[in-house]
């Protein structure tokens, strides 16, 4: 990204930040205490992709800032990253009453007016999804268990699937596959950028549809 790329990316953040703070395109807008925009680097290599808003991220208007923020602070030490480094957001901008499910509309809403827009803007080398909900935007049918830590190409984009840090924290087994796969993201990452700095290969049909026009669910 060049130093006028990333004041643009930047201002187009800015735009959007401020959009998700004062949308009201969902009924999740009515009990939100604060919007959560994502936050990090206009040209982060990484960009993270949680389910929406906790209790404590609704409070503070910053994502994962409660106990799986806690954990992803530490997964991500495991892989040599700080939050400094990372752009990180959710599917949806508002928490759900009770942290219950996303539903269909109010996700396509969000990802179509916020979360997409700031991909765009960001481009990152590599998304995490973390959690089925994020995973299932760009790897749709896929199951999470059977997929974990697996890059994946899809849209344009490559695509780490992660368990959220959540499942770690309520089912402690899950700890130790979420930590090997963090440990993978250096080397993955590293792979990504060795590509993206090769000579582009022909282009062939596209006959995926852009993100924008994905169906989810
Ligand atoms: N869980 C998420 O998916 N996102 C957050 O921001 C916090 C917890």
């Amino acid at each position: 990204m060049t130093a006028s790329d990333e004041t643009i990316a930047e201002s187009d953040l800015t735009i959007i930040a401020q959009e998700v703070r004062g949308c009201q395109l969902c009924p999740l807008h009515q009990g939100r205490t604060r919007a959560v925009p994502g936050e990090g680097p206009p040209d982060a290599k990484i960009m993270f992709i949680g389910e929406g808003p906790g209790y404590h991220e609704d409070r503070q208007g910053r994502p994962f800032v409660g106990p799986s923020g806690q954990f992803l602070d530490e997964l991500l030490a495991m892989a040599g990253l700080k939050r400094s480094d990372v752009f990180i957001a959710n599917v949806v901008k508002c928490r759900p009453p009770q942290n219950r499910d996303p539903q269909p509309e109010e996700v396509s809403t969000c990802t179509k007016n916020y979360l997409f827009r700031q991909i765009d803007a960001i481009n990152p080398r590599v998304i995490v999804t973390l959690g089925r909900f994020s995973m299932a935007l760009f790897l749709p049918g896929e199951k999470i268990s059977r997929i974990h830590g697996q890059p994946r190409a899809s849209h344009g984009r490559l695509i780490v699937p992660m368990l959220h840090p959540a499942a770690a924290l309520h089912q402690p087994q899950n700890r130790p596959l979420i930590e090997a796969d963090f440990q993978q993201l250096p080397a993955i990452l590293a792979n990504a950028e060795e590509q993206a700095a090769q000579p582009a290969a022909p282009v062939k049909p596209d006959d995926e549809p852009p993100l924008e026009q994905l169906s989810l669910f």
